[in-house]
């Protein structure tokens, strides 16, 4: 029998918190860092690459995959991790999002939502159990509910609307998924910038009753100090004894915020996209490798990184394979990119579990705020 997905609180440091999430496939240590595999890879990188920066679970996403190659064609191939030989946990998504951020001719109904590819045009339909049946297809082993995200800044009666939508599907995908062995299923707190719908949500999830917490609906167009607010009211209504998780979130600042914040799990295509536009991310902040500046400069990103790709090639030459748009610019800067954000998490969870959280945020702040000299 497939053992269950658990978590383990294993230390706090103020509101931060370090722990495991032991699945049939690995273990996660969280924080964690979830590197995007959109379309069934991560943009630019080898599988045996990502687990070399240091990624115990990659995110995958139902929106595209059930556009192209389609859910039943994977499960077919073996799922999602035999089809892009990834044997360690992966978390996916349930679809929402991505339908109100991609496709054409949206409708949204109590059912669910119905749109149109933006690929082909082709129609579809998501209902919470469809999403819930597409990630069991895919195999998935951490499954989210099906919810609304709505942009902010939005009227109260809209994110009331959208949150207890959402909390009308959380239930239906709770009931959808019944019993599946060996997976998670995650509840989404929606509920904008408003504490109060926070509180309602978070406690109407809590009452259906998860593996996991999601916290959805942020990084959507407010301020950076609008969605940390929102984090400290709503981690502590969340309960201890399971994995949070911030979706879609962020830039480092915000993944540091977070953890200092009680947040257990992040994802974001970032980190790949901001290397595939010339961007490298490092101790000392991001580097805007486009700029003329490096093109002569011999040394390399950092020195004493532990990441070999930072040590190894000079910035003259990330600039130049990023003016000339050479793939392996894309390739490098994507990885470089994943490894800090790694190095960001591992090193916070060292620091949880020494007590000193606060230091570590103090003297990683530091590191960005004195530039790459
Ligand atoms: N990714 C980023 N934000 C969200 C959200 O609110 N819901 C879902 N399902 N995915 C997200």
């Amino acid at each position: 029998m497939t053992s269950p997905v658990t978590f383990t609180l294993e230390a706090t440091d103020g509101m931060a918190r370090r722990g495991r999430i032991d699945t049939h496939r690995g273990a996660i240590n969280t924080p964690a860092f979830m590197p995007v595999g959109t379309a069934g890879t991560v943009k630019g990188l080898y599988p045996e690459q990502v687990r070399e920066t240091g990624a115990d679970i990659l995110l995958g996403n139902t929106y595209h995959l059930m556009l192209r190659p389609g859910a039943e064609r994977v499960a077919r191939l073996g799922g999602l991790h035999e089809f892009m030989d990834w044997a360690r946990p992966i978390l996916t998504d349930s679809g929402g999002f991505q339908v109100m951020s991609l496709a054409k001719l949206r409708k949204l109904t109590e059912k669910g939502v119905t749109f149109r590819s933006h690929i082909d045009g082709s129609a579809h339909e998501l209902t919470p159990e469809r999403s819930i049946e597409i990630q069991k297809l895919l195999d998935s082993d951490i499954i989210m509910q099906l919810d609304e995200c709505i942009a902010l800044p939005a009227e109260h009666r809209e994110i009331e609307r959208a949150m207890e939508l959402s909390l009308r599907w959380a239930q239906r995908s709770k009931d959808a998924f019944a019993e599946a062995p060996g997976r998670a299923l995650f509840g989404i707190v929606q509920g904008g910038d408003d504490p109060e719908l926070r509180a309602r949500s978070a406690a109407g999830l809590q009452d259906i009753g998860f593996h996991g917490y999601s916290i959805g609906g942020l990084a959507v167009g407010e301020p950076q100090e609008v969605m940390f607010r929102v984090l400290s009211d709503l981690t502590p209504l969340m309960p201890q004894d399971r994995p949070r998780y911030l979706m879609g979130v962020g830039k480092p600042d915000d993944i540091l915020g977070g953890i200092e914040r009680g947040v257990d799990m992040f994802d974001c295509v970032h980190p790949t996209r901001a290397g595939r536009h010339g961007h490298a991310y490092t101790r000392f902040g991001v580097i805007n490798l486009k700029n003329a500046r490096h093109k002569d400069d011999h040394r390399p990103l950092d020195e004493a990184s532990p990441n070999p790709n930072c040590r190894r090639f000079s910035r003259a030459y990330l600039h130049h394979l990023v003016k000339a748009e050479e793939m392996l610019g894309a390739m490098l800067l994507s990885q470089i990119n994943l490894h800090y954000y790694q190095e960001l998490t591992a090193g916070a969870r060292t620091a949880i579990s020494a007590g000193r959280m606060a230091d570590f945020a103090v003297e990683t702040r530091n590191g960005w705020a004195r530039g790459d000299l």
